[in-house]
């Protein structure tokens, strides 16, 4: 690689970038190139003082007052309407709440009881294992058949005994984005129910909800929404379906008159019949000012430079990583990869080990992938240059067959 030329050309794009100055809204730390956004998001600088004023004020002066006095009771809603925006749902129609596996389990349950008479449900084989075994587990409980297909093949197994299809709009480990609007339709056009994980596309990529017309969507904030590590996740249910949904946990929060303290389950209108028990008010309040990284900032531009990244790195790793025996698994058409790059090596784990002690962060994802997240509001086209010019000097020196790289961490 002329490193010189690809500086130049990086510095170029890093000019016309529409949302280069976003990047001022992160705490990020010196000499480090971060291409793990999709895995936990950095720091955004709004953060930290709002939860400094969450727990000095609103817990420690404001005490339990705080549920009013603060809002505290309807910062699910108040989060839920602003992550919306970003995923293209109505503010009424999503909710901050628990982890993305609960939600999922509530997503999934709530969808098949209102297909009563069907008895199957179809998940990717490849998936997130949390949505994996959610499935697994959601199919033994309700006594339906799970069927496991590609995506891309819906059509080879959709018929009048479906009644939902559940799939991640990106995939966790190869990138590769999905045709959120297609299978939705064709799901519906037999009858059945659409749920999305949006864990590995919001933030990263327009998502259109409501233009797509799905019916149940999930997803986690500690990845393109930067929300923190174990942030809550959310969950959005369709208003045509917000009526006759029921969620299989139904914790007190979720109740029609919570603090009647009834003694039989009711479950509240809307979207709050999705809440469970107490929200976790630090994280979510951390969440909320994260998102504010968003304002102003549109999602096409994102887009734009998020595929301007991708194609970048996948043209210097062409010229600078295949030789080396990288090979990329991701798409190289734009509109079928989300905003991350996985490449295939013998030594996978080793790479990223090597690469974390030259301050570039990626990660590993069984059983060969070097995966790295290039999250757009904070990524440069010159960390690009830095991740391959370093992922190249890692091999060269053999670094990657370190016996201290052998060994594996708990979290890879
Ligand atoms: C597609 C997908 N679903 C779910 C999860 C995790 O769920 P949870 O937030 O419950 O740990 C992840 C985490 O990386 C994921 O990638």
């Amino acid at each position: 690689m002329d490193t010189a030329a690809a500086l130049d050309r990086a510095a170029k794009l890093d000019a016309d970038d529409p949302v280069a100055q976003v990047r001022d809204r992160f705490l990020l730390p010196e000499g480090v190139v971060y291409l793990d956004g999709n895995s936990l998001g950095a720091l955004p600088a709004a953060v930290p003082e709002a939860v400094r004023d969450a727990v000095e004020r609103q817990w420690g002066r404001d005490l339990i007052t705080s549920w009013n006095a603060n809002d505290w009771w309807d910062a699910p809603r108040r989060v839920g309407a602003r992550v919306a925006q970003l995923v293209g749902a109505q503010p009424d129609e999503l909710l901050v709440a628990d982890s993305t596996s609960a939600n999922l389990f509530k997503a999934l349950v709530a969808a098949a009881r209102l297909r009563p008479s069907r008895d199957t449900m179809v998940i990717e084989p490849g998936n997130f294992p949390a949505d994996l075994y959610i499935a697994e587990s959601v199919s033994e409980l309700l006594g339906l058949r799970l069927v496991r297909v590609e995506p891309g093949s819906i059509g080879a197994v959709l018929d009048d005994d479906v009644a939902v299809v559940s799939f991640s709009q990106v995939d966790y480990r190869t990138g590769r984005a999905h045709d959120m609007a297609g299978i939705t339709r064709a799901v519906h056009d037999m009858g059945g129910l659409a749920v999305w994980d949006l864990s590995h596309s919001a933030g990263a990529l327009p998502v259109d909800l409501g233009g797509c017309d799905v019916d149940l969507a999930v997803g986690c904030t500690y990845k393109y929404l930067n929300g923190g590590p174990g942030s809550p996740a959310y969950v959005m249910v369709a208003r045509r379906h917000q009526d006759a949904v029921r969620s299989p946990l139904t914790g007190w929060t979720g109740h029609a008159r919570p603090f009647a303290m009834e003694e039989t389950y009711e479950p509240a209108p809307g979207i709050d019949r999705m809440r469970n028990g107490t929200p976790s008010m630090l994280s979510l309040l951390a969440l909320e000012a994260a998102l504010t990284v968003f304002d102003g900032v549109s999602m096409n531009d994102v887009r734009a430079k998020s595929l301007s990244l991708t194609s970048f790195f996948l043209d210097l790793a062409d010229e600078v990583l295949a030789p080396l025996g990288f090979e990329p698994v991701t798409p190289r058409a734009p509109d079928e990869r989300g905003s991350q790059v996985s490449l295939r090596h013998p030594s996978a784990y080793g790479v990223v080990q090597a690469l974390l002690a030259r301050r570039v962060i990626g990660d590993y994802r069984e059983p060969d992938l070097v995966r790295l997240g290039f999250a757009p509001l904070y990524v440069r086209h010159v960390d690009v240059v830095v991740a391959v010019s370093e992922m190249a000097a890692v091999v060269a020196a053999g670094e990657q067959d370190d016996p201290q790289y052998a060994v594996r961490t708990t979290v890879t």
